[in-house]
């Protein structure tokens, strides 16, 4: 797919296809198909559900590659030195890490198990950013051994832990906390001065100098002010503030590109985040700019199926599916809001509250639904769960964590396997 077809596809994202105005919400290329099932990258997602059982993650590839592709066309026709790198925390599984390998996307790792995971992904060391606001020395002398193209020092005493590795020369980007504040949910914002990410402001110019006294090359500074970040004026502040610290060849801005979660969001293009990121950074500096769940949120539906409905009258009607906060802890986290179909009925009818299987009263994925009807044994649809909720996944009532599978072009490719219950006891001793 060409650059610019593919910004199309984004615009328009399925929408014709899907009833509800939920287009933009599921995966590009979803539709229902004659038998009004949805499809997911052209396979039916109830024989999906019959040929890998439920609860699943089941991405659309081509998505994912189309949105990498846009994102990346959208920097590099304005600036063609820019790089998005991929955020691997969104969805740290080795194939999306060697799908967005292959698509040229460089790669952000927070830890020393995302670095493991990148390069078995197919990455480059060259191509890696080392995040983390109190990596450990074994997760630097890791970083340093396999010679990553760029660590982003978070503080003082990481400065002073990599001069004690003796790594002269190493590449670094400084992360500093810029005080820019998007209007984003408390847990997901980082960047105001009160964080325990970056360096704070008023001490860059320090952080700076004994960096390059521990013989660091301070390729630029860095900064990461928040996720779902849908109004863009905060990038031109960020902007500003980054490339004031000091003459350096890259700015890097993190990520924080909204998604839709529900019908009623329409986040902006590439495109937009490009113009307000690039809007206040002197062109002769490099950008840099690490989206995570835009490149994979929208790609995926998880697939549950439907066990129990009970209805309390004259209060509510509970809808039990056969997952819930093991394997997506956002409604939980975030009050995230999601989107929910039954995959061969669409439809409203039926007001009700979404709940999983676990031991608690708040493992609600979505409290305030309309199925149209719902039965034991349909087959219910939550998209936009692509992003964090296989990176999120745990064990909670020693359920096994669910399978991923690829789908394309009506194939569908299991890439993690369902947890089994001999893994549940593999790490007893
Ligand atoms: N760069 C850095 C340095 C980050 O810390 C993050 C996210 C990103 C990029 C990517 O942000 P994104 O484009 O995905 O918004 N578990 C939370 C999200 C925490 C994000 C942490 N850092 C959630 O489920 O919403």
């Amino acid at each position: 797919m060409a650059a610019g077809d593919s910004q199309g596809a984004l615009a328009d994202a399925g929408a014709a296809d899907l009833p509800g105005g939920l287009g933009h919400v599921f995966p590009l290329g979803s539709r229902l198909n004659e038998a009004g099932r949805l499809e997911i990258g052209g396979c039916d997602s109830l024989e999906l559900a019959r040929e890998f059982g439920t609860p699943a993650y089941f991405y659309a590839e081509d998505d994912m590659r189309a949105r990498a592709r846009a994102t990346v066309a959208a920097f590099r026709e304005r600036a063609s030195g820019s790089e998005v790198v991929y955020a691997s925390k969104a969805f740290p599984c080795t194939a999306a890490l060697a799908l967005f390998a292959e698509e040229g996307l460089l790669c952000d790792v927070a830890s020393g198990g995302e670095l493991h995971l990148a390069l078995r992904g197919g990455y480059g060391a060259e191509s890696l950013y080392m995040h983390g606001n109190n990596k450990t020395v074994a997760e630097l002398r890791q970083a340093l051994d396999a010679e990553v193209g760029c660590i982003v020092v978070d503080s003082f005493d990481e400065i002073a832990r990599l001069a004690d590795l003796t790594a002269d020369g190493q590449r670094v980007l400084i992360r500093v906390a810029p005080g820019v504040e998007p209007d984003t949910h408390a847990k997901i914002a980082t960047g105001q001065e009160d964080s325990k990410f970056g360096v704070p402001l008023a001490h860059a110019a320090r952080a700076i100098e004994a960096a390059e006294g521990a013989g660091l090359m301070v390729l630029g500074m860095h900064a990461h002010i928040g996720s779902q970040v849908f109004d863009l004026e905060v990038y031109e502040t960020l902007g500003e503030v980054l490339s004031g610290l000091g003459k350096f060849p890259v700015v890097s801005m993190g990520g924080g590109f909204a998604v839709a979660y529900t019908r009623d969001q329409r986040p902006p293009p590439p495109s937009a985040y490009a113009e307000a990121m690039l809007s206040a950074v002197p062109n002769d500096r490099q950008l840099l700019c690490e989206p995570g769940r835009s490149l994979v949120a929208n790609a995926c539906v998880t697939l549950y199926t439907v066990g129990t409905v009970k209805e309390i009258p004259g209060v509510r009607t509970y809808v039990a599916v056969d997952g819930g906060m093991s394997d997506n802890i956002r409604p939980m986290l975030y009050d995230a809001a999601y989107e929910a179909q039954i995959a061969d009925r669409f439809g409203e009818s039926t007001p009700c509250r979404i709940v999983g299987m676990h031991c608690e009263s708040g493992d609600v994925l979505v409290p305030d639904a309309a199925l149209a009807d719902p039965r034991p044994g349909d087959v219910l649809a939550v998209p936009a769960t692509g992003a964090y909720g296989h990176a999120m996944a745990n064990n909670y009532n020693a359920v096994p964590r669910p399978p991923v599978v690829f789908c394309r072009a009506g194939d569908a490719r299991l890439v993690v396997r369902r947890e089994t219950y001999d893994d549940l006891t593999a790490r007893d001793v």
